[in-house]
């Protein structure tokens, strides 16, 4: 039996520079990440001009130390695998064009992987093989979305957010309550200490069976029950429509007083309820597309699958559905190549590689 072949990936779609060298699809021989968000966090979100540029600076190191501590050399790499949609398109041709360059100087074939089934696929790393038809929920600071998959590279969109991705929504969250950048880590840990039913934000559940996702309305909910609703001195776009449950968040009593105003316990309340409601949110969406596609496997991948509530909210979900639930370990929940490279090794088994004249494509809905 031939041995099993190792593939390099490459991860730059947004603010983590990655590479990563993974045997057989699973087996994780290295995987390095450069993360930016020193860079970024001053901003409270990511730059793309100034991601591009620390890639550019970055890129050769990381491609480097994972070759190192893979402790593999070029002539053993069958396949380079590289992110090249979706993303920041500037931070993505970054990795693409080091990728290319790989590629034609070891003279292996270049396959492009698409992000989102990247992290979908993430549970199978470092871990046994994934059992199909499953449902993927992935969520991440630049997407939600629910997939059905029956392999690896076979998947059917079933939904996705048609505003803010459900990592944006934390991120914003945390910016009104002054909790710093990224929001998602911050707000899980501050509201361990909170109460989640303090405070009833919006479960935005869309029409029907829907599956796609709206995150804005919550996190407007926090911006008024916070700030109060806005006054004639507001943007105009903030000023429309507040609805009846805005109303009631913005004139409770303790609302409108501004972060400045709240005790350490009232932000833990709305930190814990806000991040009830958007898990609440994944967990029935979740739910409606496990049992339509009458999966045998949950998925939980992205950013936020780092989220301990969530965790938690999956954990039950599968228990009550009879279905097993794979998440990736936390190193594999944000951005990393080891997805990349393991993801790659099912299109190489497939033949399906792609040469030198592959783009790179910011959105993608499929
Ligand atoms: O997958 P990822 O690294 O990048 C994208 O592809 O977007 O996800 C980053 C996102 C950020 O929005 C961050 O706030 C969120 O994941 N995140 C979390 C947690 N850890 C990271 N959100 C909620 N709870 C967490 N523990
Ligand atoms: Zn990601």
């Amino acid at each position: 039996m031939s041995p099993e072949p190792v593939l390099l990936g490459i991860e730059s779609s947004c603010d983590e520079t990655a590479c990563a060298v993974v045997r057989g699809g699973r087996e994780v021989l290295a995987s390095v990440v450069a993360s930016q968000i020193d860079l970024h966090a001053r901003f409270g979100g990511v730059v793309p001009e100034i991601a591009s540029r620390a890639h550019i600076e970055a890129i050769n190191q990381v491609v480097a130390a994972a070759m190192d501590a893979a402790g593999v050399g070029s002539a053993s790499v069958a396949a380079v695998a590289v992110t090249h949609e979706p993303g920041l398109i500037g931070s993505l041709l970054v990795g693409l064009m080091a990728a290319k360059t790989l590629a034609w100087a070891w003279s292996v074939p270049l396959i492009g992987v698409n992000h989102v089934h990247a992290h979908a696929y993430a549970p199978a790393l470092d871990a046994e093989p994934i059992d199909y038809p499953a449902v993927a929920l992935i969520c991440s600071g630049g997407h939600t979305a629910l997939y059905r998959y029956d392999a690896p590279t076979k998947a059917t969109l079933l939904g996705s957010t048609i505003d803010d991705a459900a990592g944006e929504a934390f991120d914003k969250v945390a910016s009104i309550l002054a909790l710093g950048y990224p929001g998602g880590p911050v707000i899980d840990r501050v509201a361990r200490s909170g109460n989640p039913e303090a405070l009833r934000f919006p479960r935005t559940l869309l029409k029907g069976q829907s599956l796609d996702f709206s995150f804005s309305g919550v996190k407007t909910a926090v911006r008024y029950h916070v700030n109060g609703l806005p006054g004639s001195g507001e943007p105009r776009r903030a000023r429309r429509r507040p609805g009846a449950a805005l109303k009631r968040l913005a004139a409770m009593p303790n609302a409108g007083r501004g972060v400045g105003n709240l005790t350490e316990r009232e932000i833990a309340d709305v930190a814990a309820s806000f991040q009830a409601a958007v898990v609440d949110v994944l967990r029935i969406k979740l739910r409606r597309a496990a049992v339509q596609v009458g999966a045998r496997t949950l998925l939980v991948g992205g950013g936020v699958a780092a989220n301990s509530a969530l965790r938690a909210a999956a954990e039950t979900l599968a228990r009550k559905l009879h279905c097993t639930l794979r998440m990736p370990a936390l190193r594999f929940c944000v951005d990393n190549a080891a997805m990349t490279a393991g993801l790659a090794y099912h299109r190489l088994a497939a033949g399906e590689v792609d040469d030198l004249s592959l783009a790179a494509c910011a959105t993608v809905r499929r």
